[in-house]
């Protein structure tokens, strides 16, 4: 499964992220987390030494080694300039498994007590007026488009706040959303916006309020975001220590914390994938791309690497090149 952590800046996205990549990974499962925001905090909240974090290399760096890989010998990219971060695989292109070893995994993630890490790499003062934050999660967009994950899988993306998502097609590449709420008016006034972006695209948004102090909390973020409120959780001691840099078993957490997290886990795994809505998505918006700038930039008529039976899913495990 492809999730998203979505809200308001500061709503808990990351904490939230951490949380359920931690519980899902302590539980067996093979579990890949994504630091997708500009301010990138995944590392720490995983536990990892944000220093050390920092040195590693970057999605964002790398984004032209990932295109040349994905597009292994896919007639229709012969280079890596002419894929988008929208260019869906077709055959010959190389697809991704969570748990499988690649050039990509081995240069750029880290494993996190079990959990496969890598991060988009923040603004630096560099990028001012060079690059934009939608560059910097091409290369995220392009893996997800290119990853077969299977049940039982989770790919864990910590996105950016607010509506930014919204620039790129990137908040539909995912199974499930999970939009991290506060008991606030603000915090509920993202949540309307996402789910009025997201209602013209069929993208299921799951809203997780988060540190609730009582009964008072949750009946606000009923009355305001209804039935899409599928648990809370509190705030929490754990989370606090955590932020004081000591980061405790997952087993640790508060049980009813606990509770929410697996909670979201099996919603995600009940609610199953739709790979032909996944493609279909994808190659709208490759088209929208394509007009919009890409043909433009390279002459050529990008649309036509879309190759409209190619529906990404299970049945293509087999048929990798090597
Ligand atoms: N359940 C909780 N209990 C206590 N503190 C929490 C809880 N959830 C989040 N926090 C704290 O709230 C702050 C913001 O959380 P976090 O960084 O996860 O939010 P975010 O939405 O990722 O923020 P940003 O938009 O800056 O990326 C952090 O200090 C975090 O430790
Ligand atoms: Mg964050």
């Amino acid at each position: 499964m492809k999730l998203a952590f979505v809200g308001k800046g500061g709503s808990g996205k990351t904490t939230m992220a951490s949380l359920f990549a931690r519980r899902a990974a302590s539980l067996g499962h093979t579990v890949m987390a994504i630091d997708a925001d500009i301010n990138q905090h995944l590392a720490a909240a995983l536990g990892l030494d944000p220093e050390a974090a920092a040195m590693g290399p970057v999605l964002g760096e790398r984004l032209g080694g990932i295109k040349e890989y994905l597009r292994g010998t896919n007639p229709l990219i012969p280079s890596s300039e002419l894929m988008l971060k929208t260019t869906p695989p077709g055959p010959g292109s190389r697809l991704l498994t969570v748990g499988e070893s690649n050039p990509i995994y081995d240069e750029i993630f880290c494993d996190v007590e079990g959990i496969r890490f890598a991060a988009t790499g923040g603004f630096v003062d560099d990028d001012l007026g060079v690059a934009c934050y939608h560059s910097k999660v091409g290369a995220v967009e392009l893996m997800l488009n290119h990853m077969i994950d299977v049940a039982g899988e989770f790919v864990v993306v910590d996105m950016v706040a607010g509506a930014e998502a919204f620039a790129s097609g990137m908040f539909t590449r995912f199974d499930h959303t999970f939009l991290v709420c506060e008991p606030t008016l603000r915090s509920v006034g993202v949540y309307r916006q996402y789910a009025g972006y997201a209602a013209d695209y069929d993208v299921d948004i799951a809203v997780i309020g988060n540190k609730i102090d009582d009964e008072e909390d949750v009946d606000f973020l009923r009355e305001h975001v209804g039935e899409a409120l599928i648990g809370w959780c509190s705030r929490s001691r754990y989370v606090k220590a955590a932020e004081r840099g000591s980061v405790g078993p997952i087993s640790e957490l508060e049980a009813p914390n606990l509770a929410v997290l697996d909670a979201a886990r099996e919603r995600a795994a009940a609610a199953g994938k739709d790979w032909a809505k996944f493609t279909r998505q994808a190659h709208e918006f490759h088209r929208r791309a394509a007009e919009a700038w890409g043909n433009d930039r390279t002459g050529i008529d990008l649309a036509a690497q879309i190759v409209p039976d190619f529906v990404l899913g299970e049945h293509l495990l087999d048929t990798q090149p090597v």
